[in-house]
This record gives structure tokens, sequence and C-alpha cells, in this order.
């Protein structure tokens, strides 16, 4: 049965919104990847709740509020390396584990970030400093 639910679904949006809190404390303060985020904390926030809702399989509130997503173009403005998405994945991976939920949901939620993470690259290695 809960196959058919969506990640949106399974999770729910208050433990969606615990994830973006504990993974942008871990990203903040990741030593290869920190430096690339110069907005507020909370606005960055904000806005991946909204976009993980959407990407998740819930309501459209990222595009309802900022129009399409166009994740790719809104990321090349920061130089962003494999190993720079290695560590926001790991990040990922550390605050998806700190969360009280089913183990084959947090596999599932895990994997649904790995190739969005990988389209992200825009540099090569060694020249995102
Ligand atoms: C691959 C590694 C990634 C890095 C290093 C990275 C880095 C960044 C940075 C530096 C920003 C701008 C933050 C600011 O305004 O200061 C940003 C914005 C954002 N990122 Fe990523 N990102 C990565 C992957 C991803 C992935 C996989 C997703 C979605 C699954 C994502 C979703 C977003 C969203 C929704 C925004 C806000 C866009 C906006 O409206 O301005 N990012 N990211």
């Amino acid at each position: 049965m809960s196959t058919l639910e969506t990640l949106y679904e399974q999770l729910g949006e208050e433990r969606i919104a615990i994830l973006v809190d504990k993974f942008y404390d871990l990203v903040f303060q990741h030593p290869q990847i920190s430096h690339l985020f110069k907005t507020d904390k909370e606005l960055i926030k904000e806005k991946q709740r909204l976009f993980l809702t959407q990407f998740l399989g819930g309501p459209p509130l990222y595009s309802q509020r900022y129009g399409h997503p166009q994740l790719r173009a809104r990321h090349m403005p920061h130089p962003i390396g494999q190993e720079d998405a290695v560590a926001w994945l790991s990040c990922m991976a550390k605050a998806i584990g700190a969360l009280d939920a089913d183990e084959k949901v947090k596999d599932d939620l895990f994997k649904r970030f790995v190739p969005t993470a990988m389209f992200m690259v825009n540099q090569e290695d060694g020249m995102s400093e």
C-alpha cells in the first residue's frame, strides 16, 4: 500500500521541515561547501522546504512562489564540482539518518537526491575554490 504513496505523503510536512533544518545546519558548517552559501540560512531553508515539498510529490509550493525551479540554471552562478556534490549528499545522508522514519522510506529518499545532485555539477574538481 505504501508504495502507492508519494515520499511527501510517507514523510509528512513536519518531517520534511525537520530534514531541511538539520541538512542546512550541516551544510553551513561543512568545510567543503559552506563557503558557497552566502544568503540567509533561514531563507534557503524556506526555499528548500517549498522545493522538496513538490520534488517529493506534494503541492507545487516552490513554483507557485518562485516560478519554474530550473535548478541547474539556478545553480550556475555557484561553482559546483563533483566533490561538492558528494559533500552535499553526505550532509543529506546524515540529515536523513537522523530522521525518525522507516528505513525503506529513508533509503528511497536518499536515492531521489543522487542524480539531481550529480546533475548540478558545473565545474571540474579543483576549479571551485
Ligand atoms: C550538488 C551539490 C549542491 C550544491 C553545492 C548546492 C548549492 C547551492 C547554493 C550555493 C545555492 C544558493 C544558496 C544561496 O542563495 O546562498 C543553492 C540553492 C538551491 N539549491 Fe542547491 N546545491 C546542490 C544541490 C542541490 C540539489 C540536489 C537540490 C535539490 C534536490 C538543490 C536545491 C536547491 C534549491 C531549491 C535552491 C534555492 C534556489 C533559489 O530559489 O534560489 N540543490 N544550492
